[in-house]
């Protein structure tokens, strides 16, 4: 299949380049590079031994995603462009929606016009809000309690009236749960810039030296350990997700919500117990008061994806640690 990644070169885009390009699909990215750069393509190249095409461009620019459809004959697409940062979004929600929601009916203007009808969109766990009970499965309410949040549960809502007004639609809603871990050759990984927010990537950075210090944010939960528990899922588990997906697509019209997560939760002290193994060295910790907006644990229930797709995630917490540990240590090496 001819297949337009959306922020292909971004964290979650990159890798998924490299599984469908390695299962025979031909695959275009294209990315605003507002959070990426050029390196990321020239190193997906090495990883798959491909050459793919890497177009500049936001997806806000309607003409230029219709000109790229039609030019590489795409029959679907793949939307991971968006901004992430949920504090960042309640600090600017102007550009968070114009990104995530505006640039989305940007890329559906543009797939309605040149007739793709095959998309698969990156949602979050964030939309269901404080859990009403655990595991989270594709049913509970949804309640989204930052910017961010909203930006992606109105564009599920979009996508879901979309599919209703046309049958001919094959739309995928892909829930994240927390996505850590790297390409096994170390080349390709997260890249936050600036002082990352989230747990894996700050572990990361203290374990490279370039920090002092984890801080933990909070230890008086009321979870196995007291700090906060998450599903960590393995970058390259969710990026098979993807293909499942788009497989699942084939055989399917509609709309379809999927979960993608291991079902299993682990606590802050745990991961960092596994990084310290991974790394072979000592992460300095300094417990300090919760984070605001933080809930205490979260999981996937995984069962649907499991059931309808016949995917669930492979890779384990010491695939992901060592997978972290090889690409920070990539990382150092680039002058990027
Ligand atoms: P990322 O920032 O690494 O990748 C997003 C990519 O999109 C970047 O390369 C960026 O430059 C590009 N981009 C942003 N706005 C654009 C625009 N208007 N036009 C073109 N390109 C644009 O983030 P990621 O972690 O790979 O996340 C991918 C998607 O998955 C996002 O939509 C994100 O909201 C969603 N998601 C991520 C997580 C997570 O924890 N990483 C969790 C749930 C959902
Ligand atoms: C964050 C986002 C969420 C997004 C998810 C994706 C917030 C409030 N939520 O969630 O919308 O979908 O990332 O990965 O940002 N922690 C520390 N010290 C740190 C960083 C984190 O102790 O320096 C703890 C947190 O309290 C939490 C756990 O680590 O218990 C995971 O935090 P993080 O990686 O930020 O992810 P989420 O909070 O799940």
């Amino acid at each position: 299949m001819n297949i337009l990644l959306t922020g292909g070169t971004g964290y979650i885009g990159s890798h998924t380049a490299v599984v469908l390009a390695n299962a025979g699909h031909s695959v275009v990215l294209l990315d605003n590079f507002c959070n990426s750069n050029q390196s990321v393509s020239a190193r997906i190249n090495q990883i798959t031994n491909q050459t793919l095409v890497c177009i500049e461009g936001d997806v806000r620019d309607t003409d230029l995603l219709i000109n790229t459809l039609k030019k590489f004959k795409t029959e679907a697409v793949v939307h991971f462009a968006g901004l992430k940062a949920v504090g960042e979004s309640a600090q600017e929600p102007l550009s968070y929606f114009d990104n995530n929601v505006a640039g989305s009916i940007s890329l559906l203007e543009a797939m309605k016009k040149t007739n793709v009808r095959t998309i698969v969109f990156s949602s979050s766990a964030t939309v269901y809000g404080k859990p009403q009970y655990l595991p989270y499965d594709e049913v509970h309410p949804l309640n989204p309690i930052n910017p961010y949040g909203r930006t992606k549960l109105q564009v599920e809502e979009i996508l879901q009236d979309v599919a209703k007004s046309d049958y001919s639609w094959r739309i995928a809603l892909l829930r994240y749960f927390n996505p850590v871990g790297a390409h096994v050759s170390g080349m390709i990984g997260e890249d936050p810039r600036g002082t990352p927010n989230n747990l894996m990537p700050y572990i990361m950075r203290v374990a490279a030296g370039a920090l002092p210090h984890l801080n933990i944010f909070g230890d008086d939960y009321d979870t196995r350990d007291g700090t906060g528990e998450r599903d960590y899922i393995h970058v390259m588990d969710l990026a098979e997700g993807h293909l499942a997906a788009l497989n699942y697509l084939t055989q399917h019209s509609g709309c379809e919500i999927f979960n993608l997560g291991t079902g299993i939760p682990v606590s802050v002290l745990e991961l960092i117990h596994e990084f310290e193994v991974a790394s072979q060295g000592t992460i300095p910790t300094e417990v300090v008061a919760r984070r605001a907006g933080d809930l205490p644990i979260y999981f996937a229930s995984a069962n649907k994806a499991k059931s309808l797709m016949d995917w669930s995630a492979k890779r384990d917490l010491t695939d992901i640690c060592k997978s972290s540990w090889n690409w920070q240590k990539f990382r150092g090496s680039l002058d990027d």
